[in-house]
């Protein structure tokens, strides 16, 4: 067992706002306590250094990956470490140019303007957001008709951080302007995974066996979001059933009954490849008939199921479609849920 800050599991309330305060409280706020993505670091922590020595701001920055592994965490840990202000938003926030204007003439000499699902921000915007990126220049147009025109405000030093889950989404002249680097997050490993767990299990206060942290990990699709929702409902479930923290029996007992799987895979995952094999014989399939016969959208598809799919080479991506591949066969004739349901 881990050493535990406090076993006692009966005095946990739990409910979604709670959840997210506890992901807050989860979240490295050192960068010595950020495991993986250990090439990332690496370079950003020479960015960083540099460009404090030169006491300047660092150059915009590009995170790209699949969602829950830890975009928005570097950029608050790159703040906390040049002890910089960060301005939160998102893509589908900036609605219009005078948002986006309101914003970056609300910034402050060396603060990081962090902007979320960067892919989702429409054209004009991003043609304002060129210039101020590239040269620090606000170019707007005031009014309408024969009266309207143009201003330019000059802004302070900022560094624009944004991320996607979508990179190829963004047009070719906002990704060029990514002049600090452009880095893509890779799934963390199993062990990186169990040891994210063992963390938060520390600061949860809680007791957790080193075979149960394995085993959330193994099902957890390597990635810290999932790992840590599943860390909080084994916990529920251990309380529940009167345990004094997590071992691998309750760890077991709460995954099954959320229906993950031994590789991680929910009822969606499972759904989405059944219906791959049965109704289009394994493919190929486009994109949008996969989408209308499994009632998802595309969007949905291609940012949160077909990652972790294609990382497993449970599918492949072909220019004439999505296939099951021989692995996604055998898993769904194996897994143990597939044999309890076909009981
Ligand atoms: N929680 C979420 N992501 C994490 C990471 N990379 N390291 C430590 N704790 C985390």
């Amino acid at each position: 067992m881990s050493s535990p800050q406090n076993n006692n599991l009966n005095n946990v309330k739990s409910s979604a706002s709670l959840d997210k305060a506890l992901d807050q409280t989860l979240r490295p706020q050192k960068w010595d306590e950020y495991i993986g993505q250990e090439m990332i670091k690496n370079n950003l922590r020479i960015l960083i250094q540099a460009a404090s020595e030169r006491k300047e701001s660092i150059e915009h920055l590009l995170f790209y990956g699949p969602a829950g592994l830890g975009k928005t965490t570097l950029a608050l840990l790159i703040a906390k470490e040049l002890g910089a202000q960060i301005k939160t938003t998102s893509g589908p926030a900036i609605e219009r140019v005078g948002d986006l204007a309101s914003i970056l003439t609300n910034l402050s000499p060396g603060d990081i303007l962090f902007i979320d699902e960067v892919h989702r921000l429409n054209k004009t915007i991003e043609e304002v957001l060129y210039p101020a990126m590239e040269s620090r220049s606000l170019d707007i147009i005031i009014g309408k008709g024969p009266s309207a025109r143009s201003i330019q405000l000059e802004l302070p030093p900022f560094t624009l951080i944004a991320a996607t889950t979508r990179v190829a989404m963004l047009s070719s002249p906002l990704r060029s302007r990514f002049s600090g680097g452009t880095f893509r997050l890779e799934f963390y490993t199993n062990e990186e995974v169990k040891k994210i767990i063992t963390r938060s299990a520390g600061i949860l206060g809680m007791e957790i066996s080193s075979d149960s942290a394995e085993e959330i990990a193994k099902r957890s699709r390597y990635t810290p979001r999932i790992a840590n929702h599943f860390l909080k409902r084994c916990r529920d479930f251990a309380q529940v059933h009167g345990g004094s923290g997590i071992d691998l029996n309750f760890a077991k007992k709460a995954l099954d009954l959320m229906e993950i799987d031994e590789l991680g895979l929910n009822n969606h995952d499972r759904r989405i490849l059944n219906i791959l094999i049965e109704k289009f014989k394994g493919g190929p399939v486009g994109l949008q008939t996969l989408a209308a016969a499994t009632s998802e959208d595309e969007a949905t598809i291609e940012d949160v199921y077909e990652p972790f799919l294609l990382q497993l080479g449970f599918i492949e991506r072909t220019p004439r479609g999505r296939i099951a591949t021989e692995n996604a066969y055998k898993h769904l004739g194996q897994s143990q849920i597939q044999k309890n349901l076909l009981l």
